[in-house]
């Protein structure tokens, strides 16, 4: 996904918005650009990754202490020079960078053009930078707000102006933007890696909200022009955490993180002795959360497999009704949701843009509205009533890992929260909690074994197709290893419960159709077995996952990966680690980009 960068301050500009170019590549982009101003805007653009940006550069012209910088992720026009940001007016006066999409841009560049505006680009984005010019005599402040009253849609926006070469103006209406507060200076860019090296006190802009920024200072303005008062935050995780950490992708550093990032998904959050949990985030609506009547989970992708099994979990032991919704369908359907819905927003990121408007929509209809979020001080996390964090550090890859395990493990710590304000025993809440603390142990066995599954993925990593199959808990398990598959080695995968094969999907089995079953010794262990053994009659090879000590799968399938026994309602979090390694070993091995695939945003901030 796009992202932006800007500077003021008493460094030059240039070097810092190239590092956070850099720092933001994982997100996703086709193209990039920069403008920097001094005695005049000096601008360069590039289709591609940021190196080809800077073998442009002249950093003898760009060596002004103020400047604008922005990888695009095209959703008006296509990818070229000409489309990518900045953008300027007819005067070269304003110079913008913008994330998100204005949605009456058609309208807007129409109007200019009848007034005589000539426009360069196909982008929705360049009408910004003429409005800008068409409503400036002398205040950039006041041009920007005239603007923004006209633009419909979603942006996250940094503009500067030749006529005015000592102020930054940021503006966020849907796209995050976060502002870094360092010493005279200050960095703003649309995620804290971008600027965390250069400083750990950061503003979060929120909806609706304008940073006026000089050299030394900056005021926050709403719309209005009032003036808001906002706190410095201190970000929690370093700048290592962000780095590779000797590993060579991102991806394989966060599958071997699970064993910490689940410590950390639960540190101080059981009380095993009593069978309780303890959400700090949650606190203030617990004496809600007990009348509550029944569940929606909202959520997209990895997060929705999570969702997944966190409805089974609170189904079965928290004895509430739960719903699991694709976000992008929940609000044009017409969702029951009353004030005895809970409904929770399930997003690593805490921007996709689908959970958002599921959350906006089940919150307008007086539904109580819960996050599981990672990201700290994005939208979602600030506009539900209540949520928790997960507390795993950034998820640079764009295929999520970590954080899947971790919004497992947190539903987990839901089910034994609402479950004990129900019917659920202390002895079940221990037993549970006790299982949940175990698990980080069970992660090494697990992640230790990378090697037998690089091997297995040779074997198969010429494949066309692969099925996935699971029941109950582990059906989500399924989807979530096709999805892995998919993402990174563009190999077609499709999951599915392991009792539905039989009514279709069973015709495209043969000897070069691969199937995977997780299979571990759980309450439908029997019923898998039968499914493997219909696919092994029609010559389907088959690479199981299953409990370690497990003897006879070994007979009968061509490929066996074993777990450590656990609670079934948590397999989930150990049978996804063998196929999260199964899918960056074939994405390698067909030469795929591991941790910026094709076509793929991390965060996903456009509907
Ligand atoms: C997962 O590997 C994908 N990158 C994608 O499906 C992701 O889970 C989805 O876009 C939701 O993102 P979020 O958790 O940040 O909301
Ligand atoms: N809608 C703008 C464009 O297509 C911005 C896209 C983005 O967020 O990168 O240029």
């Amino acid at each position: 996904m796009c992202g932006i960068v800007a500077y003021i301050g008493k460094n030059k500009a240039l070097p810092i918005l190239l590092d956070g170019l850099k720092r933001l590549e994982y997100r996703g982009y086709d193209s990039a650009g920069i403008a920097v101003l001094n005695s005049g805007v000096h601008s360069i653009k590039s289709v591609g990754k940021i190196k080809a940006l800077e073998e442009k550069l002249d950093s003898k012209k760009f060596s002004g202490k103020i400047g604008i910088a922005h990888t695009r992720w095209a959703t008006h026009g296509e990818p070229t020079e000409i489309n990518a940001h900045p953008h300027s007016g007819d005067q070269g006066k304003f110079w913008v960078v913008h994330n998100g999409i204005i949605e009456n841009y058609r309208t807007l560049k129409d109007k200019l053009i009848q007034k005589g505006h000539n426009f360069k680009s196909q982008t929705d984005t360049e009408v910004i930078a003429h409005l800008l010019e068409d409503f400036y005599k002398d205040n950039i402040t006041d041009a920007l707000i005239s603007t923004l009253k006209l633009l419909k849609g979603t942006y996250g926006l940094a503009v500067i102006c030749k006529d005015e070469p000592d102020k930054l103006l940021v503006a966020r209406n849907g796209s995050p933007l976060v502002i870094g507060v360092g010493q005279d200076e200050t960095i703003i860019a649309s995620d804290v890696s971008a600027l965390i090296r250069h400083t750990r006190q950061v503003i979060y802009l929120d909806d609706g909200e304008i940073a006026e920024i000089d050299q030394n200072n900056f005021r926050i303005i709403n719309i209005q022009e009032k003036e808001i008062k906002k706190t410095v935050e201190e970000i929690e995780w370093s700048l290592e955490q962000a780095e590779k950490s000797g590993y060579p992708h991102f991806m394989l550093k966060e599958i071997n993180e699970q064993p910490e990032s689940i410590i950390n998904s639960i540190r101080g959050r059981t009380i095993i002795k009593d069978g309780k949990v303890k959400l700090g985030g949650l606190e203030t609506i617990m004496n809600i959360t007990r009348f509550i009547e029944k569940i929606s989970i909202v959520a997209c992708g990895t997060a929705k497999h999570a969702g997944m099994v966190g409805q089974l979990m609170l189904e079965e032991y928290a004895n509430l009704e739960t719903s699991v919704e694709f976000a992008s369908e929940f609000r044009y359907r017409k969702p029951i949701i009353d004030q005895k819905t809970a409904v929770i927003a399930v997003s690593q990121s805490g921007e996709t843009a689908d959970t958002l408007a599921a959350m906006r929509e089940a919150k307008t209809k007086g539904a109580l509205t819960l996050g599981i979020v990672n990201a700290v001080g994005s939208t979602i996390a600030r506009e539900t009533d209540a949520g928790v964090y997960n507390h795993i550090g950034p998820e640079i890859a764009v295929a999520s890992t970590k954080a899947f395990t971790s919004q497992v493990a947190i539903l987990a710590l839901f089910t034994v929260l609402f479950g004990r304000q129900r019917q659920m025993s202390m002895v079940m809440g221990r037993r549970i909690l006790g299982e949940l603390n175990a698990l980080p142990d069970k992660i090494k066995f697990v992640v230790k074994q990378n090697n037998k599954i690089k091997k297995i993925a040779k074997k198969y990593y010429k494949s066309n197709n692969i099925l996935y199959m699971g029941r109950k808990y582990n059906y989500p398990t399924a989807i979530e290893g096709a999805l892995k598959l998919k993402e990174l080695s563009y190999i077609h995968a499709e999951g599915l419960p392991s009792g539905e094969m039989k009514h279709g999907s069973i015709a495209m089995i043969d000897k070069d159709f691969p199937s995977v079953f997780i299979a571990p010794e759980d309450s439908v262990y029997e019923k898998n077995l039968s499914n493997i053994e219909e696919i092994k009659a029609r010559s389907g090879p088959v690479i199981a996952v299953t409990t370690e000590g497990n003897k006879e799968l070994k007979k009968l399938v061509d490929e066996i990966f074993y777990i450590p026994k656990t609670l079934e309602m948590l397999t989930p979090i150990l049978a996804t680690i063998p196929l999260q390694l199964f899918a960056y070993h074939m994405a390698l091995l067909n030469n795929k980009d591991v941790d910026k695939p094709r076509n793929l945003a991390k965060s996903v901030t456009v509907e």
